[in-house]
């Protein structure tokens, strides 16, 4: 086995792109603050949380208002922040897949590739961590790394903030969502700001526990939900919570000898190598493929990979071990997974582009 080598992130950020990091982030400035206090159009956004979710953590100098959530959505479809003009948010994030990538790799500038399979974004504000391997702390830092990225938008960032303060639309907009000209300070805020208000909880599941609907499941899901919960599959002892994520890091034996570290590549550990963050199960219909390297097309791949006990790498986890379902249960555990799809929030975000 190798040892992991280098302790980056896939994204490598540059000394610059550094101190425009403490800049944004407020360390070297005084911007602990909302700045924006005295700003005119403060109007607070109304964020629905479904039954069953918590509130989420919104920092203190973010604080969700239209104008800040609007300007982010306009900043995530907006293609000039790639070199060529070619690649926005949206072009790897596609609303009508919950906001992930069917491709298993996502296509950057140049038709370069993206080293994992791109992530869904929805229900991100209770995530403590980004990346498959969890190597940046907040949403806000998390915008940097595409722009950046060679293999994804390649510009940089003082390239990035040149670009919007051009741009007359959003002198007006970034006044009234930050009381400020357009910079990278609004610019990683709007855009955390929009993806915060991705949230997804209205499933046929959502509706049976904490809408308390009992008619919506028939009798195969409920089967597959036993399954699911049930302590030869275990699923549920990773994939827990309103979330389906205990935001853990694990390897699931998907290989004998992992390409990429994951974790490993953040804490330079043995035992985090093969280490993924654990996915949200929600929405699994609209964000095939599946897992970090988008390396399983179908659920029923999943399923047979989990009854196999996985490849027995020595960090693999050890929950995952054999078992088998009968072909009935195969089904009812996977009609279970699909009731946590939320065709209500891909139409609703697919439709208002
Ligand atoms: C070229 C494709 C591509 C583009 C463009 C892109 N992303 Fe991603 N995104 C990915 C991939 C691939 C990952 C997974 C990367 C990893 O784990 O190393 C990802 C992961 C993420 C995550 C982490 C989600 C989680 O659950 O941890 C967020 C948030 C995100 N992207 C937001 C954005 C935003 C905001 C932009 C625009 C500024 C953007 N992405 C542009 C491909 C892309
Ligand atoms: C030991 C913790 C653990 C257990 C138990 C577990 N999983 Fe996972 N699951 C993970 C991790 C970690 C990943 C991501 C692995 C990777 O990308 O390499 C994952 C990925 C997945 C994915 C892909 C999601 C996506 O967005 O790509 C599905 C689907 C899934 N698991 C379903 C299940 C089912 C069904 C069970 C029970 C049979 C199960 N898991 C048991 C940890 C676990």
């Amino acid at each position: 086995m190798n040892r992991p080598k280098r302790k980056i992130p896939f994204f490598s950020i540059s000394s610059s792109g550094i101190l425009i990091i403490l800049l944004i982030s407020g360390i070297a400035t005084s911007c602990s603050k909302d700045q924006s206090l005295n700003a005119p159009e403060l109007t607070p956004f109304a964020l629905e949380i479904p039954k069953g979710f918590p509130a989420p953590d919104i920092p203190a100098d973010n604080a969700l208002t239209e104008n800040r959530v609007k300007l982010g959505k306009m900043l995530f479809f907006d293609k000039a922040l790639s070199l060529d003009s070619s690649i926005s948010c949206g072009s790897c994030h596609f609303a009508e897949h919950a906001f992930t990538d069917p491709r298993r790799f996502s296509l950057g500038v140049n038709d370069s590739l993206s080293l994992r399979n791109a992530m869904p974004i929805f229900n991100l504000a209770y995530n403590r961590s980004f990346f498959w391997d969890g190597g940046v702390p907040t949403l806000e830092l998390q915008v940097l790394a595409p722009i950046e990225n060679h293999l994804e938008m390649n510009l940089s960032l003082q390239e990035a903030e040149a670009r919007i303060k051009q741009n007359p639309q959003y002198r007006e907009l970034f006044r009234k969502a930050y009381n400020r000209e357009p910079d990278l300070y609004g610019l990683v805020r709007a855009i955390a700001s929009y993806e915060r208000t991705l949230i997804s909880g209205n499933s046929k599941y959502d509706k049976y526990v904490y809408q308390n609907d009992k008619s919506v499941l028939n009798p195969s899901e409920l089967r597959g939900m036993q399954v699911f919960f049930g302590e030869k599959a275990e699923c549920f002892h990773c994939h827990t919570g309103f979330n389906f994520s205990d935001q853990t890091f694990q390897n699931n034996g998907l290989y004998a000898e992992y390409a990429d570290q994951g974790r490993a590549r953040i804490t330079g550990r043995n035992l985090d190598i093969g280490k993924f963050k654990v996915p949200s199960l929600r929405n699994l219909s609209y964000t095939a493929p599946y897992m970090h390297d988008g390396s399983l097309n179908t659920l029923e791949e999943v399923v047979q990979h989990y009854m196999s006990g996985g490849k027995n790498h020595p960090n693999q986890n050890p929950t995952i071990r054999p078992f088998t379902l009968t072909p009935e249960e195969q089904e009812d555990l996977i009609a279970f997974l699909k009731t946590l799809d939320d065709s209500e929030f891909v139409q609703k975000h697919s439709t208002i582009k």
